[in-house]
Parts: C-alpha cells; structure tokens; sequence
C-alpha cells in the first residue's frame, strides 16, 4: 500500500483568512525547481516567481528585459516543484502596461503554460481597469507599490519611497484602489514603516513587505540575496542568513584543488 500524504494547498483566500488572525505570511522568491523544492519543504506560504531572475538569474542590471517566455520559463519550473506553496507570478515589463486586454492576455498565457496560480503587477490606479478585466477571467491579482523596479527610469533610483506626504498619501489612496478592483493581497517594497503599517491598517487584504518594517502582513525576500549569494548587494531591510558566496567559493575552490592535485576521485569514488 503507498502512503501519500495529502498537502494542504496554501490559497489566496486562506492568505486573507491568515491576516484576519493576525499570523504573518512567508513569501520568497524561486525561479528554478530545485530552490523552489526546498523553499516549498520548508513550509513557505508563497513563493514569488519574481521578475527580479532578470537580475538574479539573467545578470542583467533591471528587470525590464525579461520576456514573458522568459518567466514563463521560470514559473512552470517552479510549478512542477511545489506541493503546497501559492505560486505567484510576475507580469514582465512591457506585457500589460499598453491596456488591459493586453494585460488579460498575457495573464492568461502565464497561467495556461506555467501552471501559476496568481499573477502580480506593479502600479495603482493607472492599472485598475487591467486589474478588473484579469480577474474577470478568474485569475487572482497581486499588486505592488512603493518601490515598482519596472519604473526604474521614471524614479532615477532604487531609493526609499514616499517619503513625501504627498506620494505617502497618494500610496495609500492606489492601495484602497487595489483592493477595491479585487486584487487579493499587495506587496509594499522600500517606504517607510509607519507608512507601510497604515496602508495595512487601511485595507482589508494582506499586505506584504520588502523593506517596510513590521506593521504590515507578511515579509518577502529574495531567496538569493537572504541566503547571502550575492554580496555586492546590502540595502538595510536586508536580513542573511547564510554567507553561501563564501561557503561556495569555499567548496568550489577545495573541488579545483583536489582534482589538480589527483585527490578527487579517490578509490572509492570510481567503478
Ligand atoms: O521581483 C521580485 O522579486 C519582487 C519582490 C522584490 C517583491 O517583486
């Protein structure tokens, strides 16, 4: 007899169920399928197939160049490792910005070949209408304010955001519009804490932050950067909790030598 154990499926309505008690929701980011399998064994909530694998995986400097194959790519890799997981998946520059049937299409081309269970935009009322004409078709919507990296060029810098009573005030007018258009959780990057706990006091769906403190719902990081991969990259909300660059060049450097030196393989190591 085989014994498998049923997984309870992480979904949207239990992330609202979960703020509505007060226990704060995981999120990490996963573009492959073996981080994914780890990251979903370790009992994360979400996992955010992020546009950041422009920067992560690709090297490039922002995350408009990534294509919506490219991240279809990632999305369906990590798909086929999680059990339990929600998936979410980034909409890419360029693929929902023109107008919102543009928008619907390309959420539908994510969820039909990827096999994600949500998508996530960055922007407020300029992307209402692509917002109500996705889940129209039945996919659930993640939103994005604050820092929106896809605007890179119109900020200037990936610096803190509204700071400005005007742009705070503004923030948390697109969060209200948000939630109004359906979306079903919104992710706040790089604003000011007292700002990011208000927007989560304001709103009935779970707010989850990069960079805005602990009043709000949730934490999202990205996986390589809270394993310590990439060191160039320090920015204060920044927690690690592995130093792996080092422990891989470590490991890498010991490889190089042993098999210079005829170590590796040794007798048991061989046919
Ligand atoms: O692309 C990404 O990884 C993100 C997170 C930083 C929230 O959008």
């Amino acid at each position: 007899m085989s014994v498998h154990k049923e997984v309870k499926k992480v979904t949207t309505h239990q992330l609202q169920e979960m703020k509505r008690r007060g226990e704060k929701i995981s999120m990490l980011t996963a573009y492959d399928y073996t981080m994914a399998k780890i990251i979903d064994h370790a009992g994360i909530d979400v996992i955010l197939v992020g546009d950041s694998a422009s920067n992560v995986m690709a090297g490039y400097e922002t995350t408009l160049p990534i294509t919506l194959d490219h991240m279809i790519y990632h999305a369906s890799s990590v798909v086929r490792a999680v059990d339990r997981a929600l998936v979410v998946v980034d909409l890419p520059f360029g693929s929902y910005q023109g107008n919102s049937k543009e928008a619907l299409t390309s959420a539908i081309k994510i969820m039909k070949e990827s096999g994600g269970h949500a998508v996530k935009m960055e922007g407020g009322r300029e992307i209402k209408d692509s917002v109500e004409r996705i889940l129209s078709a039945g996919i659930p919507v993640m939103g994005h304010l604050g820092l929106t990296p896809q605007s890179i060029y119109k900020f200037g810098t990936y610096t803190v955001r509204a700071k400005e009573e005007e742009e705070a005030n503004q923030l948390l007018e697109d969060a209200k519009i948000l939630e109004q258009s359906g979306c079903f959780a919104l992710v706040l990057e790089k604003i000011p804490a007292k700002l990011a706990g208000e927007v989560a006091k304001s709103i009935s769906i779970p707010v989850i932050g990069i960079g805005a403190g602990g009043g709000v719902d949730g934490q999202v990081l990205v996986t390589h950067d809270m394993l310590g991969m990439t060191y160039e990259f320090s920015p204060r909300f920044l927690r690690r909790y592995l130093n792996l660059y080092e422990s891989m060049t470590g490991a890498f450097q010991q490889y190089i030598k042993d098999v210079k030196s005829k170590d590796f393989p040794n007798e048991s190591e061989q046919y």
